[in-house]
């Protein structure tokens, strides 16, 4: 039997948003007993953005997808698909790709949030690519948009100290054979769960004034076990990805992972035996995004020629669940 040929699908067009209000370690200073020294140096970390008390993660998502519908020259109305991935949608329901779907006015399109914690945006784009591979959709906008600052307990220095808000988003298309999505790898590891969760709110503990004055509402992270997992599985995950793909780290021209902390970066790239000014990082600027960190960073690599046409680039996230995932990708875009 003949084999069903696939489509090849890539990345037709990228935008991030973030806050304007800036949060340096210096302002946490007066906030929690930290110091600009400790940060730095243990997370690489020297800023972060902050949203306002009336934005919401659908607000910044908004922005983010304007800029990517903009560049890959593709009106709101030929979108089919908007997933968003987020771990801080502004509610249970509606989703928050509904909110994104209808601001946006993507009208013909279904809508989805998708909960993968830090690896939710690269989750997003392995599962918006099945659906344009397989002919179902042409165009599929994948966003990652997240305002953790809402749910940081600001008395926790273990964690509020680490994370930022902000938003990237991608349009997936059809792209010239060869180029686009090669390879990818998921994993999850639900053992893990309560390394990293946010305890009450859901229906295994409803919202109580209880739940209020233990402060359940709030990110609880084992931060030393997080960093031990990440500095294991990003390594791993971008080689499985690679050898999906049929191709090895040194076939690589630029790493863009998860921006959680420097040396987990970095021991990444050792890992994969990837010098570091082929890796992209940006967590100096904004700290922790969660699933926004991945296409904030590619779109800043994109823009600045860091990722040019005929590169191949590696996503690579870890995160709350535990999760894992990674893409390689030939990048399809125009040369800057
Ligand atoms: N300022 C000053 N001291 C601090 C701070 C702070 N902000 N935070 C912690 N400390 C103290 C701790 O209390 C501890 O003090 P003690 O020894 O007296 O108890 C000391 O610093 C060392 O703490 P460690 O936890 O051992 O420090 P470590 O080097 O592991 O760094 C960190 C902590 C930065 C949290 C690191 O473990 C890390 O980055 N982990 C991964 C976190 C992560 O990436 N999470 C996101 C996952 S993705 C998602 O889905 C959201």
């Amino acid at each position: 039997m003949n084999e069903v040929k696939k489509r090849s699908v890539g990345i037709i067009g990228i935008g991030s948003h973030v806050p304007e209000k800036v949060l340096t370690n210096k302002d946490l200073e007066a906030i929690v007993e930290t110091s600009d020294e400790w940060i730095v140096d243990r997370t690489g970390i020297r800023e972060r953005r902050i949203a306002d008390q009336e934005t919401a993660t659908s607000d910044l998502a908004y922005q983010a997808a304007l800029k990517a519908l903009a560049d890959a020259k593709v009106s709101a109305d030929e979108i089919d698909l908007v997933i968003v991935a987020t771990a801080t949608p502004d509610m249970f329901f509606p989703s928050t790709a509904c909110l994104v779907q209808n601001r946006i006015g993507a009208t013909k399109a279904a809508a989805f949030d998708l909960a993968a914690g830090c690896s939710g945006f690269a989750y997003g784009l392995v599962v918006g690519t099945q659906f344009v591979q397989n002919g179902t959709y042409k165009k599929v906008l994948v966003i990652g948009a997240e305002t953790l600052s809402k749910i940081l307990d600001w008395t926790d220095r273990n964690t509020c100290v680490l994370f930022g808000d902000g938003a990237g988003a991608v349009v997936l298309g059809e792209v010239e054979e060869g180029y686009g999505i090669l390879g990818v790898e998921l994993g999850a590891d639900g053992s893990g769960g309560d390394l990293l969760k946010m305890p009450a709110g859901g229906s295994r503990m409803p919202a109580s004034a209880q739940t209020v004055a233990d402060r359940l509402h709030y990110v609880h992270m084992s931060g030393n076990d997080v960093f031990k997992f990440a500095v294991k599985v990003m390594g791993e995950a971008a080689a499985k990805a690679l050898e999906h793909a049929g191709l090895s780290s040194e076939d690589v021209d630029c790493l863009i992972p998860h921006q959680a902390n420097i040396r987990i970066i970095q021991s990444a790239a050792k890992r994969l035996k990837m010098p570091m000014d082929k890796v992209m990082v940006n967590v100096d600027k904004y700290g922790n995004t969660s699933s926004a960190s991945i296409p904030i960073a590619l779109n800043e690599a994109v823009k600045s020629g860091k990722v040019k046409k005929n590169d191949v680039v590696v996503v690579v996230g870890f995160g709350a669940g535990l999760t894992w995932a990674s893409c390689v990708l030939k990048w399809c875009g125009e040369d800057l």
